[in-house]
């Protein structure tokens, strides 16, 4: 995963062993990208098999276990957007071969053979022998869909320590995602620090802040990954943290002080004075030296007007130049900003609400609010990002992410010109209800899915094929060390402290978080902890959902005593185990508020194996049965502590075709 543009598959396999070496050659092979995946290879390989593989690398092709040959240096660093990620891969004969025009096809080829590293009773196409790792045979040859295919990352709300962000340029790499979008202020925190500004994160970050140093260091850690990175620095709206420590910079009176509460704020930058320009050019100036690459992005997004509506200076200055509303002044606002980015070499990337017509076509318009504006960006002149429809921070399943394409929907009947124009899109992870610890589950392994969308080819559409190899891609993700399952463990484990966390576990594998926004209307700020059980499950179930399809299954085709049985086992766990926790849940102080969804639980399995007995039996259940059990199907289906009980929906089933005496 992502699935490649082109696979063939064939008998026989390549044993990884402890001989195992690569070579590298071409006119490439001196990159030092290149250079630096082919020396994670061993390691990886080591870690995921537990072989052990001392680092050998042959200069020239020949007997090397992988032979890895890229033909073309590219341009020179840093990548840039379209840069050649093609690549082949052929496994046969006890040899792997990647071929790759240039650098990135290498990266991405070698990601692809890590993944196909399997345990031999795995081997499709043949059984090999001796336990142990291999590949099978094979050819792929396989390129990226989109030239862009990101992530946009809050560090704000929440910040993200330095390996957290390395953690996920891993996963990104590893499902060669090659954007990382970094949405380093906003109200709640100014993250990156200024040498020219320092008052910026001084009085703008809680002292949590990236260091010149540590981003210069990330940097490098996404190139050799071959993982651009976009700064956004969000103006003139989502602006608070600016404002402490250059309170000049706002539209309103002050004093301003870094925010905490979620939500829209009314702090704008002021766009009718020099001062704000002088400032922005010495500020991008010094961000644009950091930061290598060509685009950076510059917000614009929720511009409440109130500021500049209740300012004298800004309305007489509004009137002066004939500006209608603050839409027009937010537009001359980008168009000086856009003057002092094309001044440092950058091009500008803002959310939709930048799309104005005063402003030039080479702007790059990310859509969140409805793949509408993409369309209509598309249509004007302007290249587009997909953002809408890849929230992660909605807690939405997999499923919804991945039925969402760039060219679907409003943006089908685009001409070609028109189509060409849409450069990909970006998973975004707004942090306001996540943290460093939990992230990682909030991103994995719902993000691959995105990253197909964006990299295999539009046909790939089969969701029932996604989730499979979505489980086997987020176990495979684990050796790269990302925490999206344990971390989740250890906070479970830590509510319950002495206590087996097994029951807790088991009962609230059903659950998830409630979804779009529904958590902000919980009274909360960034310094409330996300420390309860809300905060340590998935944002999606796989037991609710494998047991949804195992329902369907049962109603649609079997009705098989055997599979009533299995259903009923099931529900008998669950119930079990919100029973077991019950105790636990009443002595600890951050689960109590869960006893509700315990007991709804337990009451949800009850009902659906009657439901089910009703079925595999003669017995038929009374008249007001059905009823009754909607009722309470309907109050157990209710959000408990920001948490649905997921199997709620196919109990309902059940119950609907429960056989009901007359
Ligand atoms: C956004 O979600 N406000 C871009």
């Amino acid at each position: 995963m992502p699935w490649p543009s082109n696979v063939t598959g064939q008998a026989g396999w390549l044993e990884i062993d402890t001989n195992f070496s690569a070579s590298l050659s071409g006119a490439g092979a001196s990159d030092a990208r290149v250079k630096d995946a082919v020396q994670r290879v061993f390691p990886r390989l080591a870690r995921q098999t537990g072989i052990p593989i001392a680092p050998h690398i042959a200069a020239g092709g020949g007997t090397a276990t992988l032979t890895i040959i890229v033909e073309e240096r590219d341009h020179r660093p840093p990548q840039r957007l379209g840069d050649n990620e093609r690549y082949a891969l052929e496994v046969s004969g006890g040899h792997a071969k990647i071929s790759a025009d240039a650098p990135l096809g290498a990266i991405r080829g070698i990601e692809t053979f890590l993944q196909l590293v399997q345990q031999n009773t795995s081997v499709t196409g043949g059984t090999p022998s001796a336990a142990g790792f291999s590949i099978p045979d094979l050819t792929i040859r396989d390129e990226p869909r989109f030239a862009w295919r990101g992530l946009s990352l809050d560090s704000s709300r929440h910040f993200i320590p330095v390996e957290g962000i390395k953690r996920t340029l891993d996963g990104m790499a590893a499902v060669k995602l090659n954007v990382f979008h970094w949405h380093l202020s906003d109200d709640q925190g100014f993250r990156m620090e200024s040498k020219k500004y320092p008052r910026l994160q001084q009085y703008g970050s809680d002292a949590m802040y990236y260091t010149q140093a540590e981003v210069r260091e990330l940097i490098a850690y996404a190139a050799n990954r071959g993982i651009r990175i976009v700064p956004e620095f969000d103006m003139p709206g989502h602006a608070t943290s600016w404002l402490p420590g250059y309170p000049k910079l706002g539209s309103g009176p002050g004093p301003y002080q870094v925010v905490h509460a979620p939500g829209i704020h009314s702090a704008l930058l002021d766009p009718t004075k020099d001062y704000t320009y002088r400032f922005l050019e010495g500020f991008i100036s010094e961000m644009s030296k950091l930061f290598p690459d060509e685009y950076f992005h510059i917000g614009g997004d929720e511009v409440d007007p109130k500021e500049w509506n209740e300012s004298p200076h800004i309305q007489a200055f509004m009137k002066k130049h004939g500006f209608s509303d603050a839409a027009a002044l937010q537009a001359y606002f980008n168009q000086r900003l856009l003057k002092i980015l094309s001044k440092h070499g950058k091009h500008m990337v803002g959310w939709d609400e930048v799309l104005h017509p005063d402003l030039p076509k080479s702007v790059v318009i990310q859509s969140w609010r409805g793949q509408k504006s993409l369309a209509q960006a598309a249509r004007e002149g302007y290249q587009g990002i997909l953002s809408a429809g890849y929230y992660l921070d909605l807690m939405q399943p997999a499923s919804q992410h991945y039925a969402v394409d760039p060219m679907k929907g409003e943006t089908a009947d685009l001409t070609d010109d028109q189509k060409k124009r849409i450069l990909g899109g970006e998973a975004a992870m707004w942090e306001e209800l996540a943290t460093a610890e939990n992230l990682d589950a909030k991103l994995w392994p719902r993000l691959a899915a995105i990253a197909e969308r964006l990299w295999s080819p539009e046909s790939m559409t089969d969701s029932a094929s996604m989730y499979v190899r979505l489980a086997a891609v987020n176990h495979w993700l684990e050796w790269l060390g990302l925490t999206q399952r344990s971390n989740l463990e250890l906070m479970r484990q830590r509510l319950t402290g002495a206590d087996s966390a097994a029951s807790l576990d088991s009962f609230s594998s059903v659950l998830e978080p409630v979804k779009e926004y529904e958590r902000h209307a919980e009274n909360y700020t960034i310094l409330t902890p996300l420390n309860r059980l809300v905060d340590s499950i998935a944002p999606e179930s796989d037991p609710a959902r494998n047991f949804r399809d195992a329902v369907d299954h049962y109603l649609s085709n079997s009705k098989s005593a055997a599979d009533a049985e299995a259903l009923r086992k099931q529900l008998q766990d669950w119930s079990d185990s919100a029973r077991i926790a019950h105790p636990i849940l009443e002595k600890n102080s951050l689960l109590t508020e869960d006893i509700p969804a315990a007991d709804s639980l337990v009451t949800l399995c009850r009902v659906g194996q009657e439901a089910l007995s009703s079925l595999s039996s003669d017995a038929k259940l009374e008249p007001d049965w059905k009823q009754k059990s909607l009722a309470a199907i309907a109050d157990a289906a209710k959000p408990h502590a920001f948490m649905l009980i997921q199997i709620a929906p196919a109990i309902q089933k059940l119950v609907e075709a429960a056989r009901i005496r007359e």
